[in-house]
């Protein structure tokens, strides 16, 4: 498997990529490719891409781990530069209306419509069930949760607002044979259901977790918690970027081995 972050809150250290809060991945496996999240901007998208030598046409299908727009923004621009349709893996639930309160109201969810991006060659397959995508390819479906989550945000529904669970929130598993890669958009879900539902799943240990963790603000029970049940899990790698936070990065950098940040550009091969 060849993974390479496309899109994410920090540049790197090529010259020309633009770092920019949101989260997209490009992974390869088994001769497919298949595009992870596509960012909040789809010029930083593209640009990104341009600059790494990928092209849009070159994408065999996309998972979408939920739908925020800093996972889901890119999807227009990505659509409209490519000449064929795409197929699109996602939960049920990503094109529910959110918002988040603080610090001012404003509209978290997908900033398109589904029959906009239709119009543009997308082929939604949406399922709350595990499904193999692509052989080697594994969506998780719906996470269950057994420890804490990191939902944000709330549901706006016939003008009522209620606290959004982002139940949509799923990994992209690639089976690896002898283990698995996980790859999270946000980690909403809580990255330890995560990386416990992926085991579950497939039997296999997890080689490495990837992406988003979502601990920013996290308190220092929770961090604990986190480092200790990764450890006792035996996660070989983690890859920590996105919402993951610095502080919490640090902490998890301090407390663990292996722990590496994402940036634009960055290769993970395994
Ligand atoms: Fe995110
Ligand atoms: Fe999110």
């Amino acid at each position: 498997m060849k993974l390479t972050i496309l899109f994410e809150n920090h540049a790197g250290y090529k010259k020309g990529l633009i770092g920019y809060h949101g989260f997209s991945a490009l992974i390869e496996h088994r001769g497919r490719k298949i595009l992870v999240d596509t960012g909040t901007d789809g010029n930083v998208l593209l640009h990104n891409m341009k600059s790494l030598g990928i092209s849009p046409e070159e994408i065999d299908a996309l998972f979408i781990t939920h739908g925020h727009y800093d996972h889901t923004g890119g999807l227009k621009a990505f659509l409209e530069a490519r000449e064929e349709g795409i197929d699109i893996y996602a939960h049920t639930g990503i094109f529910q209306r959110r918002a988040a309160l603080k610090p001012k109201w404003r509209e978290i969810g997908i900033p398109f419509t589904r029959e906009e991006l239709e119009a543009l060659g997308a082929q939604f397959h949406l399922s709350t069930e595990p499904t193999e995508l692509l052989p080697g390819f594994i969506s998780s479906g719906e996470i269950e949760r057994r420890h804490w989550d990191r939902a944000v945000g709330y549901l706006v529904r016939d003008g009522e607002i209620t606290k959004d669970s982002v139940k949509d929130d799923m990994a992209l598993i690639v089976d690896l044979g002898d283990g698995i890669a996980v790859i999270t958009g946000c980690g909403h879900s809580g990255i330890l259901n995560i990386a416990e539902h992926a085991v579950r799943l497939t039997g296999k240990p997890v080689k490495a977790l990837i992406g988003g963790f979502h601990l920013r603000g996290a308190k220092a029970t929770l961090l604990k918690e986190t480092a200790d049940g990764l450890r006792s899990l035996g996660v070989g790698k983690l890859y920590a970027g996105h919402c993951t936070g610095i502080d919490e990065y640090a902490y998890l950098k301090t407390h663990l081995k292996n722990v590496e940040p994402l940036h634009v550009g960055k290769v993970i091969e395994l």
